[in-house]
């Protein structure tokens, strides 16, 4: 595997049955793990039907675009990054928003550990900075989550805070690692990104 194997794209109609068997088919456990409630998931019907509605707006003039991306291992869907808490910029010419909070998904543990995120979020800040003509990507990283926290320190990417996250989807506060990173820092966060992807060849 190599780095240009690892894209980030528009999630399409085939890539809804690996997000619902993500969220859906899993053990319940794996969610627990992330602080997640499964019981408080919409139902897998509700699901389908937001993200087909999702993809048949995107390209369709004056919509918002998708915040939904799929992360591609040599041409196949293995997980998605997604931004939420889209804020609106208020006030100013610029049109576009202050921030969003970035998520990451790697669907099988088989592709985990193997440095696909670690690419695919420094491409999917690329795109969502692009998209929503953002000041700046957010991220809420549950402090027990090893993994989430690990990539951003391998990123040069320090925490600029912590939280106590109550989110509809969680099982009661969940405490994080705040994240803020600007268009101006990601130069650097890809020099890292590409370094430490030479030391993983290596
Ligand atoms: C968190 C997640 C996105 C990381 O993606 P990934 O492709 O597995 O990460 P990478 O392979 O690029 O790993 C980057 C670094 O993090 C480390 N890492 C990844 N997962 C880890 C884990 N569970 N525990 C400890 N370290 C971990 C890797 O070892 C690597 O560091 P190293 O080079 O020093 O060994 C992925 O594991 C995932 O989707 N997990 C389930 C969902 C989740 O936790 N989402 C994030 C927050 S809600």
């Amino acid at each position: 595997m190599n780095i240009d194997d690892i894209q980030v794209r528009e999630f399409s109609g085939d890539d809804i049955a690996g997000f619902l068997e993500y969220w859906y088919d899993g053990d319940p456990a794996f969610l627990k793990s992330l602080g997640v409630n499964p019981e408080k998931l919409p139902q897998r019907r509700k699901m389908r039907e937001m993200l087909e509605l999702d993809i048949a707006r995107q390209g369709r003039n004056g919509n918002r675009p998708s915040a939904l991306l799929a992360i591609a291992l040599q041409g196949r869907t293995v997980g998605v990054h997604e931004l939420t808490h889209l804020r609106p910029r208020t006030g100013g010419a610029r049109a576009g928003f202050e921030s969003g909070v970035m998520h990451a998904h790697i669907w099988r543990a088989a592709h985990r550990g193997r440095g696909i995120a670690l690419a695919s979020y420094v491409r999917a800040m690329q795109d969502y900075f692009r998209r929503f003509a953002l000041d700046a990507v957010l991220f809420e990283s549950p402090a027990h989550n090893k993994g989430a926290n690990r990539i951003k320190e391998k990123l040069g990417i320090a925490p600029s805070g912590e939280s106590a996250m109550r989110w509809p989807l969680l099982d009661g506060a969940v405490r994080t690692l705040q994240y803020r990173v600007t268009p101006a820092a990601l130069p650097a966060i890809e020099q890292r990104m590409r370094q430490a992807w030479r030391e993983r060849s290596r």
